[in-house]
């Protein structure tokens, strides 16, 4: 089958890969020129374990199904408007932000106006249209109206299929996703619903069901997502003031079936592109409709306590002897919104290191050193420049580099090489007071002590 998928993001390249892998005929179709020569040579912009690799074997054809094969068009060019034309399905993979606290629904309805110009004045026959981009509740039905305008009342092949992947195992879920749900104008026409079923074949675990309620599904699971870390992360902040440890009492409160031990760790604030803009954008919407959702503004709000709890932290340890006259080096381990990828959108160690630039506070006798294991984040350069001009060193280093001579450590994003990190070493290359903050919980305090560090960590009490 021939699939075009448009935006080679997080989301539209494992599935381009997956898709690819299980025999169709794959065009890509990316308006960035950088993203789309990468992603053709094999060598994408974005991190995701294993999809380098994968692309290398699309591109010699190893361990293909019958006809696979991936191809990259930059939007606008005359072949990939053809491959628009030609595709039997054809999956929406580009973003949609929150903007003001309302969903940006711009590159969504470029994206379908491309697909509908690329197909022409006469309503197309035996082919679909895929949005998988995260989309809020009346979006989907809105879009096939625009399209009806067009093509008549009587087309209706749009669907939606909400993502489900995760960010740092981004292809192994799209290789065996945990369900593909499959949303459908009540009116349908069969042949377009088997086609976007056969698109999506051999994954088992579809689900086909109306338009809103795949819609509302993507939503809710980042909801419920969401709103179970930040109670967790109250708890913990609860468990710090009464002198308990929050990853010893979610462990032991996971042991209920009922709760579940899985994403349960206690952290210093969710992040990322998704969690952020979707409790934000469900929220907006249900305000809009006059509905009052406390459990998830809740969730919004408690978020920020999580996040301050590193800053409030630093600055503390700051205000103190002996750094409070001191020149002080701090070293941030691990930078963007969770281990296994490179986006650091909404990242909440870049907002700790953005929110200490920015301070008020007389920063001239400091200097921030940042290490990331994906190497150098995108907004590296404003933060630097901004950080110039305010008179702040800020810089990128090796791990070696950054925590040598370092007084302050945050530690940011539980990458393996953060949590495994020899402590004996940290410790002997540290300078006094050899602070260091745990966001993820990723050290043992008691080894962390062993050795002498002053160790602090998210949801961790002090025992009398
Ligand atoms: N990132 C995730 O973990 C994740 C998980 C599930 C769902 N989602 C949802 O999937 C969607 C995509 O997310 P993402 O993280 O992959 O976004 P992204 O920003 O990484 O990628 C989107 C890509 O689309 C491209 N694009 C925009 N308009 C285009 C057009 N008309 N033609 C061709 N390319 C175009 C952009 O240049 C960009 O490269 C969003 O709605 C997001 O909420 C994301």
């Amino acid at each position: 089958m021939k699939v075009a998928i448009i935006g080679a993001g997080f989301v539209g390249t494992p599935t381009a890969v997956v898709l690819a892998e299980r025999g169709h005929e794959v065009s890509v179709i990316e308006a960035d020129e950088e993203r789309a020569r990468a992603l053709r040579e094999q060598r994408p912009l974005l991190y995701e374990d294993g999809l380098e690799e994968a692309l290398v074997d699309i591109h010699l054809g190893i361990g293909l199904g019958a006809k696979g094969s991936l191809d990259v068009y930059l939007r606008g060019d005359p072949v990939a408007v053809d491959a628009l034309a030609a595709a039997d399905v054809t999956i929406v993979c580009v973003g949609t932000p929150t903007d003001g606290g309302h969903q940006n629904d711009t590159a969504l309805v470029g994206a379908v106006e491309d697909w509908r110009n690329a197909i022409g004045d006469h309503a197309p026959d035996q082919r679909a249209i895929v949005i998988k981009s995260t989309v809020l509740p009346g979006t989907c039905r809105r879009l096939l109206e625009g399209l009806r305008d067009k093509w008549g009342a009587d087309w209706s092949d749009l669907y939606h299929s909400p993502e489900f992947l995760a960010e740092g195992t981004a292809l192994a879920d799209a290789r065996d996703p945990s369900r593909v749900v499959i949303g459908a104008p009540t009116c349908g026409s069969l042949t377009a619903v088997h086609l976007v079923q056969a698109a999506m074949a051999p994954f088992n675990r579809q689900h086909l069901t109306t338009l809103e309620n795949a819609e509302t599904t993507k939503y809710a699971s980042n909801c419920l997502l969401a709103a179970r870390l930040s109670a967790l992360n109250d708890l913990a902040r609860v468990c710090a003031s009464v002198g308990a440890d929050a990853v010893a009492v979610a462990r032991l409160a996971g042991e209920d079936p009922r709760i579940g031990s899985q994403y349960l760790s206690p952290g210093g604030g969710w992040g990322g592109s998704c969690f952020p803009k979707d409790v934000q954008a469900l929220v907006s919407m249900a305000v809009d409709r006059g509905i009052s959702v406390p459990s998830l503004s809740g969730a919004i709000v408690s978020n920020e306590e999580a996040k301050n709890w590193a800053i409030s932290q630093f600055w503390d340890t700051m205000s103190r002897p002996p750094l409070i006259d001191a020149s002080v080096k701090v070293a941030v381990l691990g930078l963007t919104f969770k281990p296994g990828t490179n986006d650091t959108r909404e990242s909440p160690p870049m907002e700790f290191v953005w929110s200490m630039v920015r301070s008020t506070c007389d920063l001239d006798n400091m200097e921030i050193v940042l290490y990331d294991p994906t190497g150098t984040p995108p907004e590296e350069e404003a933060l630097v420049s901004y950080a110039d001009g305010l008179g702040v060193k800020v810089r990128c280093a090796d791990v070696h580099e950054a925590v040598e001579g370092a007084h302050v450590l945050v530690l940011g994003t539980a990458w393996e090489e953060v949590a495994g990190a020899d402590l004996r070493w940290v410790a002997s290359v540290m300078e006094d007071p050899r602070v260091v903050l745990d966001t993820r919980r990723m050290w043992s305090p008691y080894a962390a002590g062993l050795y002498g560090l002053d160790y602090r960590g998210f949801g961790l009490g002090r025992a009398s």
